[in-house]
């Protein structure tokens, strides 16, 4: 079967992960179609294998660090869950750490100007922020 053409196509990030997983099972439960992007280092397939048929469902393994490449004309949302979260992978993790804090937000929110027309979402490990075109984080 083809997937869904009328639903909001949306990318999660991280979606392997416990935050990305449960977010993905919600976006496609609303209707949405979900690209997921996870390069499995800290995620675990079991968390989205349940998935695994679902027409509206996509998984790309990748490292978000590098630049990141989605066929889809448009995408409406993105939304950035992907980072090892725990200090112990903090620990054990420093590089990849700050790299997808930096280059893989970077290369997160250049899908949003290359393609979207709806909100980029992303975390910290405090606030969340909701960055709308032409609208500052701060408002
Ligand atoms: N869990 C919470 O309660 C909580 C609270 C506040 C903020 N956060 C933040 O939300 C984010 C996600 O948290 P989580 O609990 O879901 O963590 P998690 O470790 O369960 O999930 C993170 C996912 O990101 C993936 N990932 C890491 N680096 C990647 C990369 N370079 N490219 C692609 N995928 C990559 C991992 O494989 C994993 O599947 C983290 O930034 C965390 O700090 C989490």
């Amino acid at each position: 079967m083809s997937p869904k053409k009328s639903g909001p196509v949306s990318v999660v990030t991280g979606a392997a992960g416990f935050l990305g997983s449960h977010l993905t099972d919600r976006l496609l439960a609303a209707g949405h179609r979900v690209i997921a992007i996870d390069n499995l280092i800290t995620g675990k397939t079991a968390n989205i294998e349940h998935l695994a048929g679902n027409e509206n469902f996509r998984f790309i393994q990748h490292n978000v660090s590098n630049f990141i490449f989605v066929p889809e004309e448009k995408i409406d949302y993105v939304f950035h869950f992907a980072s090892p979260a725990s200090p112990i992978d903090y620990l054990e993790l420093p590089i990849p750490t700050l790299k997808v804090g930096a280059l893989g937000t970077h290369n997160t929110l250049s899908i949003r100007r290359r393609k979207t027309t709806g909100a980029t979402l992303t975390r910290s490990d405090r606030v969340v922020y909701m960055m709308r075109r032409n609208v500052s984080p701060r408002q």
